[in-house]
């Protein structure tokens, strides 16, 4: 198969060996190369990653991929949005390419390697999620190494897998440099997701207070209140709002997650937090 020219307003590769020839040619041109990988769904948060992608390089590649080893047998792979048509119109005048391999090339036949990053995996997602940051990992390390760009940005919403891949690119000297995009929220403060889809109307409007109690909670934080004390309170207060479940409500210092055990914070950090509402498991952080 060759690049799709014809389907949508910008191109898409769905071969790993097209998407190398178009990176092959605009490397010849001397131009600089940015990597945005998605899962697709876009939403403002995505075209927020691209638009800052496009600040930073001439050539700018989104990948839709919905990798089935980020998520566990019993969550939402099969309910995922696939929305590729979508997808390419939203992108069109902001993207130069969308790299959209199936899963058979992705993981062929035969394949056997896992990317597993110790420390900064292990708390908070790593314990309801285990195999989440491995499938993300992997992926993202394929991702990387096909198409080798000079950049790559990833959200902020996800803050631990943004950590999780720094620590990856860092310990394998993978040279890219890894660009983090603000939180985009909805005028509610509701951080967006392409999950968010899935709320009830009545879901919905419990879960734009989740960003408020957040950062009540820093704020108490930050003026002095113990760690502990502050969060306990905050899980209540989201709990009362009608969430099923708060699997975390935590402090962590910013880049390692590692947690405070003085209860007071030492170090740039943040407060992160996964809620469940419904059918939704909702994640959100923000600086202390
Ligand atoms: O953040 C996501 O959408 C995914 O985890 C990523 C980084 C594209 C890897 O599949």
């Amino acid at each position: 198969m060759t690049i799709d020219r014809t389907s949508y307003s910008l191109p898409v590769a769905r071969m790993v060996a097209d998407l190398r020839a178009e990176i092959a040619a605009w490397r010849k041109a001397g131009l600089k190369i940015a990597l945005v990988p998605t899962m697709g769904a876009l939403h403002e948060g995505h075209l927020s990653l691209v638009d800052l992608a496009r600040t930073k390089a001439d050539r700018v590649i989104v990948s839709i991929f919905v990798n089935p080893t980020q998520f566990a047998p019993h969550e939402d792979l099969d309910a995922y949005p696939r929305t590729e048509k979508a997808d390419a119109e939203r992108l069109a005048g902001r993207a130069d390419l969308i790299f959209a391999p199936s899963a058979a090339e992705m993981y062929p036949t035969g394949f056997s390697t896992k990317v597993s990053v110790a420390g900064v995996s292990e708390p908070l997602e790593g314990q309801f999620r285990p195999t989440h940051f491995a499938g993300v990992a992997t992926v993202v390390s394929k991702l990387l190494l096909q198409s080798l760009p000079d950049i790559a940005c990833f959200g902020e919403k996800d803050w631990q897998q943004l950590q999780v891949i720094r620590r990856m690119v860092a310990d394998l000297d993978i040279p890219v440099e890894i660009v983090g995009g603000a939180i985009m929220r909805e005028a509610d403060g509701l951080a967006m997701s392409s999950r968010n889809v899935y709320l009830s109307s009545e879901e919905r409007k419990a879960a734009g207070q989740l960003n408020v109690i957040l950062r009540e909670t820093a704020e108490k934080i930050a003026k002095g209140a113990i760690i502990p004390d502050a969060t306990r309170e905050g899980a209540d207060r989201i709990r009362a709002l009608g969430f099923d479940h708060v699997d975390y409500l935590e402090v962590r210092d910013a880049s390692s997650l590692a947690s405070f055990p003085s209860g007071r914070v030492t170090a740039p950090a943040r407060i992160l937090v996964a809620a469940k509402i419904g059918r939704t498991r909702l994640i959100d952080n923000m600086p202390v």
